[in-house]
């Protein structure tokens, strides 16, 4: 810019420089009409050799006017203008009061905390939700801590959609990448919704780390810096994984990893579950295994007592099987000798008295037996 006033319109006056980018440059200044009011004027450069890439560049930057005038999202720049002008193209913005990420950090000279991270990162994915909910769906593809700025409150803001496109079209922009932040498919233009989410995953590496991210490579922040959390480590590695599907699918899906870590695919909260649970599970089976020794022991107890009250049953029934068998044999002989003296007291007369005394005989011997056996243990007939 000269000294003299730059008026373009006649309604925006250039005021100062805010910023360089690949595409053109950005300066800062006053709408006239609106009192003064503060807005950012972004001119396409107009250095280009080729005169292809010019048109391109042009291509790019009314997309990028047609892209920002159908969106209205509170983390969003608001276009306030578009025009061409002495052969230049300008783009007139809301003027963010703050600055971008990577001047953030680069001042500060370290890395953000991870709380810190954490929360851009929610209020992002809530952008990207946004967009790629939009009817027609808008791919960003140029999320790097460049493009998003603070404002004084707090939030952040994108900027830049310089090659943000609807996802149907087709155009010719394969080779727009931002190296360690672009996703490999979107070296050969196949970029989807589940390439913001690599370039998100990118930027959170490199505010949690200060150090770029490697480009077509998963980053892993905690190799950089080690107090950052295990979680918020997972979170990062999946959304730079280099197969989209290992990715997550949606801009929901990451934030919600973001908001309850227990959710996502963070092994360290998720091997403490599984730990927990294992010990849950060997207290359940230590004490219901000592629970079933101990019935198990106190049934055999009752079983040993019941067998050995039928081998006692068993033995009594045996004694009385012999005694009984004795008493009938005893019984029998009686019989027998009383028969055979009736016998001989039939052939002589008048001696009765003799039966009756060879039956005390007999029931003598009977009794004599019971004396000395009166169980019929030693009675082996
Ligand atoms: N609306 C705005 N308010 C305040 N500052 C802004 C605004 N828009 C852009 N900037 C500043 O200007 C810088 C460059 O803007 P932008 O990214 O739009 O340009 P670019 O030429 O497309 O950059 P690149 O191609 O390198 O990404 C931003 O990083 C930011 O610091
Ligand atoms: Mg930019």
């Amino acid at each position: 810019m000269t000294d003299s006033k730059v008026v373009l319109q006649g309604r925006y006056e250039l005021v100062g420089e805010l910023g360089q980018g690949g595409m053109g440059t950005v300066y800062m200044a006053r709408d006239m009409r609106l009192n003064g009011r503060p807005c950012v004027a972004k001119k396409l450069r107009d250095d280009f050799y080729v005169e292809e890439d010019k048109q391109k560049a042009v291509a790019f930057f009314k997309r990028e006017a047609g892209v920002l005038s159908c969106l209205q999202h509170p983390n969003i720049v608001h276009i306030l203008d578009y025009f061409e002008e002495s052969d230049n193209y300008f783009l007139v913005m809301e003027y963010i009061e703050g600055r971008n990420l990577y001047e953030i950090l680069q001042e500060r000279g370290e890395p953000f905390s991870c709380e810190q991270v954490v929360g851009w990162a929610k209020e992002i994915c809530d952008v990207l939700e946004y967009l790629h909910e939009h009817d027609p769906p808008v791919i960003y593809r140029d999320l790097k801590p460049t493009n998003i700025m603070l404002d004084v409150k707090g939030h952040v803001k994108l900027v830049d959609f310089g090659i943000a496109r609807p996802c149907a079209e087709n155009a010719d922009n394969t080779h727009v990448v931002s190296a360690g932040y672009s996703p490999p498919e979107q070296y050969w233009g196949a970029a989807d919704p589940r390439s913001d989410i690599y370039a998100l995953g990118a930027t959170m590496f490199f505010l949690l780390t200060a150090a770029e991210p490697v480009a077509l490579h998963p980053s892993s922040p905690v190799s950089c810096n080690a107090n950052v959390l295990s979680y918020v480590n997972e979170v990062v590695e999946c959304a730079t994984a280099q197969d989209p599907q290992s990715r997550y699918q949606s801009a929901r899906q990451m934030r919600d990893a973001l908001v309850s870590p227990v959710n996502m695919k963070d092994s360290s909260r998720r091997k403490q579950l599984i730990f927990a649970l294992a010990g849950t599970l060997i207290v359940v089976f230590v004490l219901g295994y000592n629970k079933f020794h101990e019935m198990l022991n106190s049934s055999q107890q009752q079983l040993k007592a019941s067998q050995q009250i039928i081998t006692q049953q068993d033995q009594e029934k045996g004694y009385l099987r012999k005694k009984l068998r004795t008493y009938s044999r005893a019984v029998e002989a009686e019989e027998k000798a009383i028969r055979e003296l009736q016998v001989k007291v039939k052939g002589q007369p008048g001696k009765t008295s003799d039966v009756d005394n060879g039956a005390a005989v007999v029931a003598q011997v009977v009794d004599e037996r019971e004396l000395t056996d009166p169980e019929g243990l030693l009675d082996n007939h």
